[in-house]
C-alpha cells in the first residue's frame, strides 16, 4: 500500500463525504453545503490517499502557537488498523509544533484508540453541545 499524505489540499465535499460514510465517522454527510463550509473554515487539513482515492483525513483548526482542535480522524474501512491514523496525528502535531496542545473529543468506539497512540485523557473539558 504506498499512501501519500499531503497538507493543506483541500479535499472535495463528495470526496469527504465518501470516506466518512465508509468510517462509519458521524458527521453531517447528507448535507454536502455543510461539509464543504467545515472543510472551507478549517487551517489544518492533512489527507491520505492512496493514488486519487482520498483513505483518510484530519481536519483541524488551529492558531499554529498554542492550541489545536482536531475535529475529524477518519480512515476508510479497509485502509483501518494500518497506521493512517496514528500518522496524520503524528503530522498534526508536527504541523503545530511543540508550543501548541492537541484537543479532541474521541467517538465511543475511539475511546481506547487515542491513549494507545500517545493522547492523555482530560478531565477538566466543558462544552455547549450543539442543537444539530
Ligand atoms: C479510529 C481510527 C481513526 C484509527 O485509525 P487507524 O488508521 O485505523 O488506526 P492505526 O492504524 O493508527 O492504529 C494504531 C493502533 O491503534 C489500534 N486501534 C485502531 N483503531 C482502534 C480503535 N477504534 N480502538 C482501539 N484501538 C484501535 C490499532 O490496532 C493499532 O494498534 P497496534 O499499534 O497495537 O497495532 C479509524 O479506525 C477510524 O476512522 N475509525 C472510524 C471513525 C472514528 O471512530 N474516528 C475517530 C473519531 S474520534
Amino acid at each position: 500500500m504506498a499512501i501519500q499524505y499531503l497538507t493543506g489540499k483541500t479535499p472535495s465535499a463528495s470526496e469527504v463525504i465518501d470516506l466518512y460514510a465508509s468510517a462509519g465517522l458521524n458527521r453531517p454527510i447528507e448535507d454536502a453545503g455543510r461539509i464543504q463550509k467545515m472543510y472551507a473554515h478549517s487551517n489544518l487539513i492533512i489527507t491520505a490517499w492512496e493514488g486519487d482515492l482520498l483513505v483518510g483525513v484530519s481536519r483541524a483548526l488551529t492558531d499554529l502557537c498554542f492550541c489545536c482542535y482536531l475535529s475529524d480522524l477518519a480512515i476508510r474501512k479497509e485502509y483501518q488498523k494500518n497506521g493512517i491514523g496514528k500518522e496524520l496525528v503524528r503530522l498534526t502535531k508536527e504541523a503545530i509544533g511543540d508550543q501548541c496542545m492537541l484537543l479532541l473529543l474521541a467517538a465511543p468506539t475511539a475511546m481506547e484508540y487515542y491513549p494507545k497512540i500517545g493522547m492523555e485523557t482530560v478531565n477538566n473539558g466543558f462544552m455547549i453541545k450543539r442543537a444539530r
